[in-house]
């Protein structure tokens, strides 16, 4: 039975023979796992909260506590959720092609409780606690209940393990997605809204480059226009048809 994703047989031809794949993963690929993304207004995650009270470094300098209060909100939300569909056919999309590089904007760990290895976390992780000192930066698993919880190694601030408005993507994540972006055959971007920049910009540097690339999203994001193949769908219902196009083993 034909699929719903209307994909031409040339372009199923080209996944076939795809050797390199790139994934770039927004807020919508967790969206099937309960998760609100984070420009829909109606349930969106910033319908709560304004960003700029809380995902800023002048934020959590200003009110250090409320910010925590939002991230353990965050963390309390993802706790609960489980991977979809679409993040274990990524997974599984590492097994079928030579080279997958799963960049994600998302910093909820579903990509990893998904069963996907080495992946490029470009904002971060929710689960991660940094020091705040930049000249101390320990990263510290478990932290106190306090409302601010404490660096065990200066005793600094900790704040959650994410890129915030205005900070600098982690070196190793940009060079290793812009490496990865400029040498893929196959450029997947899966719900985002390609409204947030560096990440934004891989879409149109793999196109750049020539790479076949595809958009999943169910809705017109701001490069739809220039995306060769667009999937008007959900993550969780397109992944596995599409992943399914690639080859059977790596
Ligand atoms: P957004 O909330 O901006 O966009 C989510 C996109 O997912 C929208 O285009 C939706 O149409 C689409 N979408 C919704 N449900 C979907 C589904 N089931 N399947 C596929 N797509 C679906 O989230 P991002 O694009 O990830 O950065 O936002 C990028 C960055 O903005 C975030 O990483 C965060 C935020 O600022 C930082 O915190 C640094």
């Amino acid at each position: 039975m034909p699929g719903a994703l209307a994909l031409s047989s040339a372009l199923r031809a080209q996944l076939r023979q795809a050797r390199r794949v790139c994934v770039l993963t927004g807020a919508g690929a967790s969206a099937e796992s309960g998760i609100p993304t984070f420009r829909e207004a109606q349930s969106g995650l910033w319908a709560r909260y304004d960003p700029l009270e809380l995902a800023t470094p002048e934020a959590f300098d200003r009110d250090p506590a409320l910010v925590w209060t939002w991230y353990r909100w965050r963390r309390t939300l993802v706790q609960a959720a489980q991977p979809n569909a679409g993040h274990v056919a990524l997974a599984a999309l590492a097994n079928r092609v030579p080279e997958l590089t799963l960049i994600t904007q998302n910093v909820d760990g579903l990509h990893q409780q998904a069963g996907s290895r080495d992946i490029v976390e470009f904002h971060g992780n929710l689960f991660v606690n940094r020091c705040a000192d930049p000249a101390c930066a320990q990263e510290t698993a478990a932290i106190c209940e306090a409302e601010v919880p404490r660096c065990p190694h200066c005793g600094d601030r900790l704040r959650p393990g994410v890129v915030w408005f205005g900070e600098a993507i982690p070196g190793h994540a940009l060079q290793r997605a812009q490496s990865a972006t400029e040498h893929c055959d196959v450029f997947i971007s899966v719900g985002t809204s390609a409204s947030v920049w560096p990440a934004a910009g891989l879409i149109g540097a793999a196109a750049d480059a020539g790479a076949t690339v595809i958009d999943i999203n169910p809705h017109e994001t701001e490069l739809s226009a220039t995306c060769a193949h667009r999937l008007i769908a959900k993550s969780a219902r397109a992944l596995p048809e599409l992943v399914d196009c690639f080859a059977r083993s790596a």
